[in-house]
């Protein structure tokens, strides 16, 4: 069955499998203490900076914690979009783990825009308020836009007048930085990034994210706070060994292009047969309106989004033309085309 459902839906690259493969002989010490995690911890910091502190995890929603638990203290808050992940998609983790309150702010294409911090921000200062440290922007968002430069700097300027750090939640940084065309390290630094979760599972990993510190200070108690919040793998050579794939030989860009180039496809095709995108396409997902898309549902995986009748479809390194040619005959057929 082939699914638009997320781009973690698709399998793992053959380069990674490959690199599975090859990290897969012998006996090598336990949790990061390998020649695969020093090698993919380099190719980290030649992206994202030489003195950065780089840590890899298991999953997404522990890279996300581990970076915020990193920037707060016991009253502090994370300001973040009220569609981001860790605000609806998390089940709760940031606010049980890290004990702190999150402040969702509303975002219609999944952007926050500079005037909504300051209103946010009024009582810093005030010890009967939480106090707004950390302003977490999604990268590309979870309505697949994408900051610009432009934007992305408006936004943290306002935020450092503010004394917030910034936390960018990466899980698709890589989809951004194709569609902007520069490189990892220049898409963090748009941001002025005090820390990165670095996504890789859903641009082909088995299952591997990053956590950057791209300022060092911040990542001294980041192997404790990892370890403490379960993330700590013990066979940590495949986590690096997939990292080392998707830093080497372009990996990230080829597949992070490719599920943009075949989301933008599937949009306009959509828009030719007649459906309604309610997002630009900017990088690897669709938003579009399908009334009643019953029997495609039988066919195809996807997912119900939040305004009525509109739907998220994803695009991933292995989409091919020909699954979006044969989805579009089926939502043809569909609305009678
Ligand atoms: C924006 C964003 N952040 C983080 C994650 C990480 O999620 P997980 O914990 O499932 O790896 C996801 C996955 O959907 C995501 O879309």
């Amino acid at each position: 069955m082939v699914s638009f459902g997320s781009d973690n839906h698709s399998g793992v690259h053959p380069e990674v499998m490959a690199a599975l493969h090859a990290a897969n002989e012998g006996h090598v010490s336990a949790y990061g203490d390998d020649p695969w995690t020093r090698e993919a911890e380099d190719l980290l910091r030649q992206e994202f900076g030489a003195d950065s502190v780089p840590i890899l995890v298991a999953n997404g929603t522990g890279a996300n914690l581990i970076a915020l638990q990193s920037c707060l203290r016991p009253w502090d808050a994370v300001v973040c979009s009220d569609v981001a992940h860790i605000n609806v998609d998390e089940g709760g983790a940031p606010e049980r783990i890290l004990g702190s309150k999150l402040i969702g702010l509303p975002t219609p294409d999944g952007r926050i825009v500079p005037e909504q911090l300051a209103a946010t921000c009024e009582r810093i200062g005030d010890e009967h308020a939480v106090q707004p440290k950390v302003l977490s922007l999604t990268q590309s968002t979870e309505y697949g836009t994408v900051y610009t430069a432009e934007q992305a700097g408006a936004l943290v300027s306002e935020a450092r007048r503010l004394g917030m750090k910034i936390h960018v939640d990466g899980a698709r940084l890589a989809n951004a930085a194709a569609a902007l065309g520069i490189s990892l390290g220049e898409a963090a630094a748009m941001f002025d990034a005090d820390v990165i979760s670095m996504g890789g599972t859903k641009n082909g990993l088995m299952g591997a994210e990053a956590v950057v510190f791209v300022d060092p200070g911040l990542g001294d108690q980041a192997k404790w706070i990892r370890k403490a919040t379960t993330q700590l793998m013990s066979k940590h050579r495949y986590l690096a060994a997939q990292f080392i794939a998707l830093l080497s030989d372009d990996l990230w860009r080829r597949n992070a292009e490719h599920s943009n180039t075949m989301a933008r496809q599937l949009g306009e095709r959509l828009v030719e047969v007649g459906v309604a995108l309610t997002q630009p396409v900017e990088v690897n997902a669709v938003f579009a309106i399908l009334p009643e898309p019953g029997e495609l549902q039988a066919q195809y995986h996807f997912y119900e989004w939040l305004a009525a009748d509109e739907y998220r479809f994803m695009c991933s390194w292995d989409t091919t033309d020909t699954d979006i040619e044969d989805f579009i005959a089926a939502v043809g057929l569909m609305s009678g085309n």
